[in-house]
């Protein structure tokens, strides 16, 4: 049947990794798709840099926004980044022209998820985001078909590979944050702008995104208490160690009596628990169902082949004609709690 043209704007490491993807498992992938998904039109910064794929047959637009509009695209796979924009100007412009948008992009979602999907609801049209938590696993997902069935109390994870990789290096080398910083970067993991990450913005970003999720509660970053890495320091790691502790950056969003709390910062996790095992760039996502008990879900949170793996899922299920409300669960309801209020710090 006909395939599904896609639109990427975006060709940095998560960009050319789906084009990549797409290429090296497409008859696996037209076979659950139930058709062909083809690259139609592209944009990126630099049209001249060699990134490993083949542009030469692509539609080619110096202008993101202009894929919206772009008459032979279906789908509009927006992998720019950054919460205001062309990034953004792209994702309204295409859900205004009707078209379903898969992102990647945390920081757009978490600050203008709840106005993004009154308008995509509205419009009926498709806001995919699995790549934007925890890269390659399936965290979205997870939550919103897996567990659907369940009342959730709490979510929680190691959301950003960056500070679980400074972390893991200063326990294991005993070095200070400073000097492992710099290393960090280097992985190519860290946000445009580190500070995001390591002050616990990017996990923030993230928090928020899967709380709106857990909760059935339009996204709130500006409700999300936020505190990083930067004054951690390799002896409180090293006496964390010897009380039977690792530290780890958590995010965590859970119910209490007060309503829904999300902090992220970071936490003395007991040796035992199983995601003070998760280290390096891993991340880890936990969630506890009324029914289910608790599930934890662990994998690479960043990088090229694990996001565009979770991007391409997004892609599948719109070729297949999967459509799920943006923030709803599987069913499409917002959860009817009662209307505590978002704790405020
Ligand atoms: N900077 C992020 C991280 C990338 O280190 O986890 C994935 O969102």
């Amino acid at each position: 049947s006909k395939p599904l043209s896609i639109a990427v704007a975006g060709l940095g490491t998560v960009g050319a990794g789906v084009l990549k993807l797409l290429e090296a498992n497409a008859g696996l992938i037209a076979a659950r798709a139930g058709r062909p998904i083809v690259v139609g039109a592209v944009s990126a910064r630099d049209r001249t840099r060699d990134r490993g794929i083949r542009l030469e047959t692509l539609r080619w637009y110096d202008d993101p926004v202009a894929l919206a509009a772009d008459p032979g695209t279906d789908v509009v796979v927006e992998l720019i980044g950054g919460s205001e924009g062309p990034a953004r100007a792209l994702v309204e412009a295409a859900i205004a022209a009707g078209k379903p948008v898969v992102t990647a992009n945390k920081a757009l979602l978490a600050v203008h998820g709840a106005a993004l999907a009154e308008q995509a609801e509205a419009r009926r049209v498709a806001l995919a985001f699995e790549a934007a938590v925890a890269g390659g696993i399936p965290a979205i997902k997870g939550l919103r078909e897996g567990l659907a069935a369940n009342r959730l109390s709490r979510v929680a994870g190691i959301l950003n590979g960056t500070c679980n990789y400074i972390l893991t290096v200063m326990r294991e080398q005993g070095r200070e944050f400073a000097e492992v910083l710099a290393e960090a970067q280097k992985l190519g993991y860290a946000e445009a702008d580190p500070a995001f990450d390591i002050d616990g913005i990017d996990a923030a970003h993230k928090l928020a995104i899967l709380a709106a999720l857990a909760f059935g509660r339009p996204v709130d970053f500006g409700a999300v208490h936020v505190e990083g890495i930067r004054n951690v320091t390799a002896l409180d790691i090293a006496l964390a160690g010897e009380l039977g502790y690792r530290i780890k950056l958590l995010g965590i969003a859970a119910r209490t009596p007060g309503g829904i709390s999300t902090r992220v910062h970071p936490c003395m996790v007991p040796v035992a628990a199983p995601i003070a095992r998760v280290d390096g760039v891993f991340n880890a996502v936990v969630a506890e169902g009324d029914f289910v008990g608790r599930v934890m879900l662990e994998g690479r949170g960043a990088g090229a082949g694990p996001t565009a793996s979770a991007v391409v899922a997004d892609l599948i299920d719109l070729a297949r004609g999967r459509h799920t409300p943006v923030w709803g669960a599987a069913n499409g309801a917002l959860e009817s709690v009662p209307a505590e209020p978002m704790e405020r710090h």
